[in-house]
Order: C-alpha cells, then structure tokens, then sequence
C-alpha cells in the first residue's frame, strides 16, 4: 500500500525517546519530512542523526517545552520555515506523574494541565491555519487506555487524558471542512521508559520486584506482552498518511487487547 507520505511534512512532539521518537522514525522511512521537539537538545541530536541514517526524509530538530507558549509558538514558526508547511501534527508531551486523589496536589493538577492538555490545545492552534492554507492536514493526540478505563494511581492522567477526546471529537466537525482529520491513539502499555518509570513505582509502593509487577501486567494483556514502540507507531503512520482519508473524531486503543470494553 502506497501511504503517500513522501514529501509530507510532519512535526512531531516529545520525540526525543519512546513513542514520540518510534512515530517519527516510521515517518521518516515512509518518506516524510520531519521535525521533532523536546527538551534535551542532546537526545534530539542523536535521534535526529539515528533517524537520518534510516530514513528517506529530511530529520530536523529544535528544542521546545511544551509547557511554554513560547517555545511552541518558535518551534511552528521553525518547522514551516524549514520545510515549507506543516501537513502532521502528532501532539504528545511526558506523562503526568502518578499518584491517587489524595496525594496529587493543586501544583500537579496545574502541571498534568499544561502539560496533557493545554500544550495540546495551543499545538493545534498554532499549526491550523498552515493547514487550512495547506488544503488539509492530520492531528494526531496521543492520550492512554484511561480514556476507556481509569487506571489505578494516576487520577491526573484518567482526568486529563479525556480533554483531549472531548476536543478532538468537537474538533473533527470544526476541521472537517477544511480537509483537517483528527484522531486520538490510545496505548495501552508499550514498552518504553515511562511504562518502565510506572512498574517500578509501583514495585516500591508495594515492595515487589519489577520482574514480579511486570509479569503480573503482561498477564493482563490477551496477546501476552507489552507492545513494542514500533508497533504502536505504525498504526499512528497509518493514520497519518493518504491512505486514511474517511475516519476523524475517533479514538483507537493500541493494548494488545487489554480494555475488555466494547
Ligand atoms: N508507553 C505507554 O505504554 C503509554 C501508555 C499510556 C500513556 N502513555 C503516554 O504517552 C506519552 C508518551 O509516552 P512514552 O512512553 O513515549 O514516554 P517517555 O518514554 O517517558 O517519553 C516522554 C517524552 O516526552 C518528552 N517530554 C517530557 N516532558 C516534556 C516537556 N515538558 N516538553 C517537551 N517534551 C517533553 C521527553 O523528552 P525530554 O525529556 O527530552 O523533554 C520524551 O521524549 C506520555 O504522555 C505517556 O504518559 C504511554
């Protein structure tokens, strides 16, 4: 299947490990042309020569905080100038930090808000009207399985994480006349840092070892495993390409079966 990416431009947020990176090395081998943000200058050097060795597109890089209006208003500006346009947006940020309702304060119910949601928002701002000009374009939100289950000890991300649904949903008429498609992907548990980060928290909560709360996760998983980052970031590419031109608004969980919900 042609996925008619070869020349398209995309930037790609909080790229500079994990999902964020897995998505842009997938584009970048189908041929797009993509800039990826974060905050360590240094990683995103060394995923941009990694994912220049591999790929056909041109790889850029430029540091941003998508906490900060600022940098997310530069790192736009920087993209278009660079490459012309901006065709994708997959918005992504670091996960919120875990935590119960009694234990998340107001400073991390402001944090999670910034960083889950508002960077989200301002994102999409910021690139609609290249797209507009463009004659259409992809948004594409990166949330988590809490939009369809709440998971145990992270009320930040089962709250903010559902925002972004509304929006995107509301967004998907907003945009539809203008060729904009909207979709949200849901991970379940892909192997990365951040599922890493979790498991282990919740082995020192509860005094097991990682090997044991692993374990106990992938159980929990009908295929049996947690993902692979590639494998995530091949449906997202999917979504993002020429081939998908008749779905927007939706959300689509990437768990290996783990929401038992239909
Ligand atoms: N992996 C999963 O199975 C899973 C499941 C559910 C939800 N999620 C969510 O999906 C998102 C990506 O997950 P992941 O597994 O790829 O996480 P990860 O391995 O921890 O990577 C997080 C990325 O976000 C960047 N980042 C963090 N804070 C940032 C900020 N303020 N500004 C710009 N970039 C920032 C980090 O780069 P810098 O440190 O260089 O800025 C890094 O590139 C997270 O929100 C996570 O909670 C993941």
């Amino acid at each position: 299947m042609d996925l008619g990416l070869s020349g398209k431009n995309a930037l790609v947020m909080a790229s500079s490990q994990g999902l964020g990176k897995a998505i842009a090395k997938e584009l970048v081998k189908e041929g797009a042309n993509v800039m990826i943000a974060a905050r360590r200058e240094e990683r995103l050097k060394a995923v941009q020569d990694e994912l220049s060795r591999d790929g056909q597109g041109k790889v850029a890089f430029c540091r941003a905080d998508v906490k900060n209006e600022e940098d997310l208003r530069a790192l736009v500006q920087e993209t278009i100038h660079q490459f012309g346009s901006i065709d994708i947006l997959l918005n992504n940020a670091g996960g919120p930090p875990a935590g119960g309702f009694s234990e998340v304060t107001d400073q991390d119910w402001q944090h999670a808000f910034e960083l889950n949601l508002l960077s989200y928002v301002r994102m999409i701002r910021e690139v609609v009207p290249s797209m507009k000009e463009n004659g259409g374009g992809r948004i594409i939100n990166i949330t988590s399985s809490s939009i369809k289950q709440p998971i145990p000890n992270l009320i930040l991300s089962n709250t903010f994480r559902l925002g972004i649904v509304g929006m995107a949903k509301t967004l998907a008429e907003e945009l539809a006349p203008d060729n904009i498609l909207i979709h949200t992907v849901a991970p379940g548990r892909i192997a990365t840092d951040r599922v890493t980060h979790l498991d282990q928290d919740k082995a020192d909560r509860t005094g097991r070892t990682l090997a044991d709360i692993r374990e106990e996760s992938e159980q929990q998983i009908p295929l049996g495993r947690y993902g692979q980052p590639e494998e995530f970031a091949k449906v997202v590419t999917f979504l993002a390409s020429d081939a998908c031109t008749y779905m927007t608004g939706d959300a689509f969980l990437i768990d290996g079966g783990l929401i038992r919900s239909i």
